[in-house]
C-alpha cells in the first residue's frame, strides 16, 4: 500500500489549478443512466471514485468512452444490469445515487445496503423514504435493497434533515415521474445546482436548485448532452489552508470564489490574506494566524469537508478556537491522528477545543477517511520533520495528484510506492 512522505517547513508558492469536483462528477454520471443517449461530461477529476463509478455504470451495461483530456462519454443504451453489488458500493457510499436513476428509467434497482462509515453511521433512509412517495416499493433483502416501480408519479417531500446525495437521488428521480415533485428544505450546495444544471440540458425541467426548495416537473424522456463539471470547493478550500498554514503565497486558478464564502470568511478572520478574482483566488499569510470558532453546517454554511483541514490550521494559530462538527456525529478520527504529531486538542463529545501555539513534529500516522488525510497531509507541511501517512488511498479517492499539487508548490512531499 502507498504511503506519503512530507518533510515539513517549506512555505508554499506557486499556482495551479483545481480540478472538478468530486461530488458533482458522480452525481453527473449516475444522470447518465436517465438516457438511451450519450452524455459527454468534461472537467472530471482523475479520481478512485470516479474509476469506481464508471465501474459500476460500466457493470450496469454502459459503453464508456474516455477521451485524451479525460472527458467521458457515457453511452447508457444498453443497460442489462440493475444490480450495484456490494464490493463496489462498499468501497464507496456515492453508488447510492444509481438507485434513483435505475427506478425512473428502468422501473427496478437493487443496490447494497451502504454500511457505516469511518465518518459516522450514515444511513440512506431519506433517500428510500423520498423514493417510496413517488411510488416505488422498497424492501430490503440480504443487504440488498431493492426497489421497483412501474412508472414514479411526482410527489411533495420535506426532507426531515439536509441531505445532499439525497436530494440529489430524489432529484434524478422525479425528471422522469409522472407530475411534478417539489422537494423541500433541499440540500443547496453547489454541486446540486452543477446537477440541475446538467439535467436541465438533458431536457429536464427543474426550478430552485440552490435554494432549500426544488420543483421538478416530469418528462416522458432525456436526451444526450455536454456538461463541464463545476470546480471542486473542497480541493480549493484544502490548498487555501495549506498555503496559511504554511506561510505562503498561493494562487488557485480554474475556481470558483463564490462558492466558497464561508471558507474564505473563516480564514480571514484567522488573519490570512484571501484576495479573490473571476476563477482565481490567491492566499497569502501576513502576520500571525488568529484561532477561530467554527461550526460546520450545511451550505452556505462552513462545509464539513474542510473541518478537518481547519483544525489544523487552528492548532497553528494563536489562541484557541472551537470546531464544533454538526453533520456527522463521528468526524473526529483523525483528532488522535493529530495529537501523535502534537496538536493539543481536546474532545467534547461533537466540539474539538484547539490551544493553537504549539509545534508540530513529525510522526507515523494513518489515514482515517478522505478529508482526514488531507489534514495529515497539511499538518505534515507544517510539521518540524518527517511524517509517513500510511493508507493513502483514502486521499486517492478525493484529491487528483495531491502530491504533485503540492510538490510543485514547493512541498517536500514524495509518494512511496510498494
Ligand atoms: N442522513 C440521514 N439519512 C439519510 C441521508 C443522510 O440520516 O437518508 C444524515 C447523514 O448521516 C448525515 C447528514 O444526514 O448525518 C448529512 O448527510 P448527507 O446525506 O448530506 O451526506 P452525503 O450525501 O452522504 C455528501 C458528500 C460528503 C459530504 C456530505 C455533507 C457526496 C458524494 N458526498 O455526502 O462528502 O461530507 O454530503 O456535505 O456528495 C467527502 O467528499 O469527503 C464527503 C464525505
Amino acid at each position: 500500500m502507498d504511503k506519503i512522505l512530507v518533510r515539513g517547513g517549506r512555505p508554499l508558492t506557486g499556482t495551479i489549478p483545481i480540478s472538478g469536483a468530486k461530488n458533482a462528477t458522480l452525481p453527473a454520471l449516475a444522470a447518465s443512466l436517465l438516457t438511451d443517449q450519450p452524455l459527454r461530461l468534461s472537467n472530471i477529476p482523475h479520481l478512485r471514485d470516479v474509476t469506481t463509478m464508471l465501474e459500476l455504470l460500466g457493470q450496469h451495461g454502459a459503453a464508456i468512452t474516455i477521451d485524451e483530456k479525460l472527458g467521458v462519454e457515457i453511452d447508457c443504451s444498453r443497460i442489462h444490469n440493475t444490480k450495484a453489488p456490494y464490493d463496489l458500493v462498499r468501497t464507496m457510499r456515492a453508488s447510492i445515487l444509481v438507485m434513483g436513476p435505475l427506478l425512473a428509467r428502468h422501473g427496478r434497482a437493487e443496490i447494497s445496503l451502504p454500511g457505516g462509515c469511518a465518518i459516522g453511521t450514515r444511513p440512506v433512509n431519506l433517500h428510500l423514504r423520498g423514493l417510496e412517495a413517488m411510488g416505488a416499493e422498497i424492501t430490503l433483502e440480504q443487504g440488498y435493497i431493492k426497489g421497483q416501480a412501474k412508472r414514479l408519479r411526482g410527489a411533495r417531500l420535506v426532507f426531515d434533515l439536509v441531505t445532499v446525495t439525497g436530494t440529489e437521488n430524489l432529484m434524478m428521480a422525479a425528471c422522469l415521474a409522472d407530475g411534478r415533485t417539489v422537494l423541500e428544505n433541499a440540500a443547496c450546495e453547489p454541486e446540486v445546482l452543477d446537477l440541475a444544471n446538467c439535467l436541465n440540458k438533458m431536457g429536464a425541467r427543474i426550478k430552485g436548485a440552490g435554494t432549500g426548495t426544488i420543483t421538478i416537473d416530469g418528462v416522458e424522456e432525456l436526451r444526450g448532452a455536454e456538461h463541464a463539471i463545476l470546480p471542486d470547493r473542497i480541493e480549493t478550500g484544502t490548498f487555501m489552508i495549506a498555503a496559511a498554514l504554511t506561510g505562503g503565497d498561493v494562487t488557485l486558478t480554474h475556481t470558483d470564489p463564490s462558492i466558497l464564502k464561508a471558507p474564505i470568511a473563516k480564514l480571514r478572520q484567522a488573519g490570512v490574506v484571501v484576495e479573490e478574482k473571476k476563477g482565481t483566488i490567491r492566499v497569502r499569510k501576513n502576520g500571525p494566524l488568529r484561532a477561530v470558532d467554527l461550526q460546520t453546517a450545511p451550505y452556505p454554511g462552513f462545509p464539513t469537508d474542510l473541518q478537518a483541514q481547519m483544525l489544523v490550521l487552528v492548532s497553528q494559530s494563536e489562541g484557541t478556537g472551537t470546531i464544533t462538527e454538526t453533520i456527522f456525529e463521528n468526524r473526529f478520527m483523525h483528532v488522535s491522528e493529530l495529537q501523535r504529531l502534537g496538536a493539543d486538542i481536546t474532545l467534547q463529545g461533537n466540539v474539538a477545543v484547539v490551544k493553537g501555539g504549539g509545534e508540530l513534529r513529525g510522526a507515523p500516522v494513518m489515514a482515517t477517511d478522505l478529508r482526514a488525510s488531507a489534514s495529515l497531509v497539511l499538518a505534515g507541511l507544517a510539521a518540524r520533520g518527517e511524517t509517513l501517512i500510511s493508507r493513502v488511498y483514502h486521499i486517492d479517492r478525493g484529491y487528483e495528484r495531491i502530491e504533485e499539487k503540492l510538490m510543485a508548490l514547493g512541498a517536500d512531499i514524495h509518494r512511496l510506492s510498494n
